[in-house]
């Protein structure tokens, strides 16, 4: 079941090009986060500017988080970024598994790697899931249950209250809202992301993760995927990068 409070992220992704335009978009966002109710703001931005944001920020409204985290503590691995050096500087979550990640080779067993590195250094892990395309046979199902059960094999139940799923059909990301997934279609994807969880654990644990949506979210199908695609929040992408739609996200899930 959908909770009283609410988690949307804003992946930035590689944006925006300089640290003062960083600022300046976290300046907005930080005032609009404030004035919202029952919602966790989460901000991820490019590794180089989270110290930069998460350090100066005094509130309270908003975490940060990494887009990505490497699985091992320190060493030479050139390139990569711990998650004690991340978590020194501000992050409380991780984005794991993400589509664009996944996409540059990145498969489940280093996302289980991952996951596991983050929760037992004490970061929250946003874990992204999410099908290239549907097919009639509902293979894309298998995809998602396997994504899932590798990512959470050997993670206790005790850990999945560190543990986001954002689900991101592929298909979706970086569309618009016209094409991101009906809120039909959502609510049986949540309820098949529960019994998964329900499979692996069993059903008190299975409610605990929250889930959100992730791909072309946007002011226009919040609402709808709030009231009936049984999500906890949102994976935003390019709509975070636009301080005005970011805003109107955060009022929607703000006023219920
Ligand atoms: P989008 O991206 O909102 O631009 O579709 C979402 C994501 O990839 O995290």
């Amino acid at each position: 079941m959908a909770r009283t409070s609410r988690i949307i992220v804003a992946n930035w992704k590689m944006n925006p090009e300089t640290l003062p335009e960083a600022r300046r978009l976290f300046a907005r966002i930080k005032k609009a986060s404030a004035r919202t109710r029952n919602v966790r703001t989460i901000i991820a931005p490019p590794i180089v500017f989270l110290a930069d944001l998460a350090l100066s920020y005094g509130g309270v409204c908003v975490s940060f988080a990494a887009q990505d985290v490497f699985f091992e503590r320190k060493g030479s691995h050139t390139g990569e970024v711990s998650v004690p050096q991340v978590a020194s500087v501000g992050a409380q979550y991780v984005i794991i598994g993400h589509s664009e990640r996944r996409a540059r080779g990145e498969e489940n067993d280093e996302v289980h790697k991952k996951v596991k590195a983050a929760l037992s250094g004490g970061l929250s892990v946003i874990l992204c899931v999410g099908e290239r395309e549907r097919d009639e046979d509902g293979d894309y199902l298998s995809f998602i249950t396997e994504e899932i059960s590798s990512a959470l094999r050997k993670v206790r139940k005790e850990e999945l209250k560190q543990i986001v799923i954002a689900y991101e059909p592929i298909w979706a990301i970086g569309k618009t809202a016209r094409d991101a997934m009906k809120p039909s279609d959502m609510h049986e994807m949540s309820l098949f992301i529960r019994k998964i969880l329900a499979g692996l654990y069993d059903r008190a644990a299975a409610s605990r993760p929250r889930i959100l949506y992730g791909g072309s979210a946007e002011p226009a199908n919040v609402k709808a995927l709030l009231a009936e695609g049984e999500v906890d929040g949102f994976l935003v992408g390019h709509a975070s990068l636009d301080a005005e739609s970011f805003k109107a996200i955060l009022k929607i899930a703000s006023n219920r």
